[in-house]
């Protein structure tokens, strides 16, 4: 009945401390420990400290101290066994005999059948003789057998033995189906979803397996299956192997995201556990307020190729929209974290590690290295690059400092870039109650009218970069004219010039800027759903065939005409008269 020391380990490692006190003490957190009211002694002050580092809690006046199992021992009246199981419990590790958790989870048979299917598939890859690919395969890969079981890794076989398995293991068919494990096929067949991969077990926070992601092992398509989204699997809500890295990230303070799964397990063997990859997504704002529970200082440690690249500053942004400080780790060309620490150890990272630096400066970095602070034209494709991070910040220190940094870089005053930020505000809204979101008194506002054009062209521009059908629809119903800007109109022209030609093929037809301007709207595109794409497609193409007129009807000077001109323009152009409306009041500009 007693409990194997290596589980009461495992538990000890997998507790978090803070949010097990922090269940009944109201803890906040000074500096890298949290501070509470004692429950021991009673007291009313901060005196109680939990130490997540050490895994350890202290009282500064009564001098009860322990571990996470001590605390239940001494604040529940358990026993060391009974402690041990609720800590499991609470942190959803499975310790064997005893009757099962109290309060029924609906959930409970998918997370059972998840766990039963881990460990099959993980005996096969230690055992079976179909397995012996794999397992060379991870030798070829200089990953010992022993690391692959630690991190729970397994082996799906090419036929049915999985459904019979779990058959006779007692799981339910319908569970498998629910938890995404078999599919149904159209004859109403079931099979099994994951076939001759290696397969990676995807925790949630309480160390329960949620989901696999499955390698192929040979060339194929896709290279990467996973499970599907399942009512205990979000992928967009889930980051791989954060139930194991959380305490490593707290003792860091800083969490370490690299993009693939090989990276975590490599860097995890390497003794590098502040790790975690998103779930072949980009890096979402629910995955960033999870890691934002343990840290607020994230290093991106994404591949140096293009790809990587924006996906590290798109990352980055979205760090920095949730105010996580987002810095950026720089591999040589053609390494990934994976083979960096495959053929140098830790010690290859170290220094990249040391040498990270923060998103907007590895932006300059690389603009910099391009010449693009040198020629005039270039600046301005150089800050168009750079306003976005600006703008992403909602840390209203950042903010200042990366106006700051920017402004002294390319010699732009503070008050025009931040006046320009203010400006690009779609398409997600930036907190404007910061004091400096708004220009300091006396400061000239950047001309409004143009400006409006200049956001819808780039608006409009974003959704045919993002859409073909928009695309083929934009080639007779949107006009060249429509476009100012040179660089828009190059644009506009190259996309609808031959509708049918595919989008992955245009960036060979433009000019550097133009190609620059479509790769950044097409990082920038990539999230919006069709109903968004939809609704800029109308709105930018309104604001853009609005334009002219509204000039000309600024340029009246009757009264009496001037009013029946808006009233014809106002049935026409409800949605663009109203934005000019919008921009024009608070700050109305003097009568021409
Ligand atoms: P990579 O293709 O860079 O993966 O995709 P990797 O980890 O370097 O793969 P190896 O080293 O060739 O085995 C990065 C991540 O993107 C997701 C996976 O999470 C993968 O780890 N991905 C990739 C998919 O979900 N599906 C795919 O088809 C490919
Ligand atoms: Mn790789």
């Amino acid at each position: 009945m007693s409990i194997p020391d290596d589980v009461i380990e495992q538990v000890r490692d997998t507790a978090d401390i803070v949010s097990i006190v922090g269940d009944s003490v109201d803890l906040k957190r000074t500096g890298s420990d949290y501070r509470g009211p004692c429950p021991f002694h009673g007291g009313t002050h901060r005196n109680l400290a939990v130490i997540p580092k050490k895994g350890m809690f202290y009282c500064y006046v009564c001098h009860e101290a322990g571990d996470v199992f001590s605390f239940f021992m001494k604040r529940f009246g358990m026993d060391y066994p009974t402690a041990v199981r609720e800590v499991a419990r609470k942190v959803g590790i499975v310790i064997p005999e005893r009757s099962e958790r109290q309060g029924p989870d609906p959930y409970e048979p998918l997370y059972s059948a998840a766990a039963v299917a881990q460990d099959w598939f993980a005996r096969q890859l230690r055992e079976s003789a179909e397995a012996e690919g794999a397992r060379k395969y991870l030798a070829d890969r200089g990953i010992p057998i022993e690391v692959a079981g630690e991190l729970g890794l397994g082996f799906a076989p090419r036929r049915g033995e999985f459904q019979a398995a779990m058959a006779e293991l007692g799981v339910k068919e319908e569970d498998l189906v629910t938890a995404g494990l078999v599919v149904r096929r159209e004859d109403g067949s079931i099979g099994p979803r994951f076939r001759s991969r290696l397969l990676f077990p995807i925790h949630d926070l309480r160390g329960r397996v949620v989901a696999f992601g499955g390698r192929l092992l040979g060339p194929g398509e896709p290279k990467y299956l996973n499970s599907p989204e399942t009512p205990i699997f979000h992928k967009g809500r889930s980051l791989y192997n954060l139930h194991f890295a959380r305490n490593a990230i707290r003792r860091e303070e800083s969490a370490l995201v690299v993009e693939g799964y090989f990276d975590v397990l490599r860097l995890v063997q390497a003794g590098i556990e502040h790790v975690v990859a998103p779930l072949g997504t980009a890096l979402t704002g629910d995955q960033v307020e999870l890691l934002k529970r343990y840290t607020k200082s994230v290093t991106l440690l994404y591949d140096s190729d293009a790809a990587g690249l924006r996906a590290t500053f798109r990352a980055g942004d979205e760090l920095l929209r949730h105010d996580v400080r987002a810095r950026v780790a720089t591999l040589p060309p053609g390494e990934d974290p994976d083979t960096l620490v495959q053929k140098g150890g830790a010690e290859a990272l170290q220094p990249i590690l040391r040498d990270a630096v923060d998103v907007l400066e590895r932006k300059i970095q690389i603009l910099e290295r391009k010449g693009w602070f040198e020629g005039v034209e270039h600046r301005r494709e150089a800050l168009d690059r750079l306003l976005p991070t600006i703008r992403a910040a909602s840390n209203a220190i950042t903010r200042e400092l990366y106006l700051g940094r920017v402004a002294e870089r390319s010699g732009v005053s503070k008050e025009v870039l931040l006046a320009e930020v203010e400006s690009m505000r779609a398409p997600r809204p930036v907190p404007s109650n910061a004091p400096e979101a708004r220009p300091a008194a006396g400061a000239r506002p950047a001309p409004r009218r143009g400006r409006m054009g200049g956001v819808a062209e780039v608006e409009l521009l974003r959704v045919l970069v993002a859409s073909d059908d928009y695309r083929a629809r934009a080639a007779h119903e949107v006009r060249r004219e429509w476009f100012e800007e040179p660089l828009h109109r190059e644009l506009f022209e190259a996309l609808v010039a031959d509708a049918d030609l595919p989008a992955t093929d245009l960036p060979a037809r433009l000019s550097p800027a133009a190609q620059a301007l479509w790769s950044d709207l097409r990082e920038t595109g990539a999230t919006l759903t069709d109903a968004v794409l939809d609704d800029h497609y109308a709105s930018a193409s309104e604001a853009l065939e609005f334009r002219p007129l509204w000039r000309a009807y600024q340029l009246l000077t009757d009264d009496a005409e001037k009013l029946a001109r808006k009233k014809e323009l106002n049935a026409k152009y409800p949605r663009a008269l109203q934005k000019v409306m919008h921009w024009q009041n608070p700050r109305p500009r003097s009568p021409q």
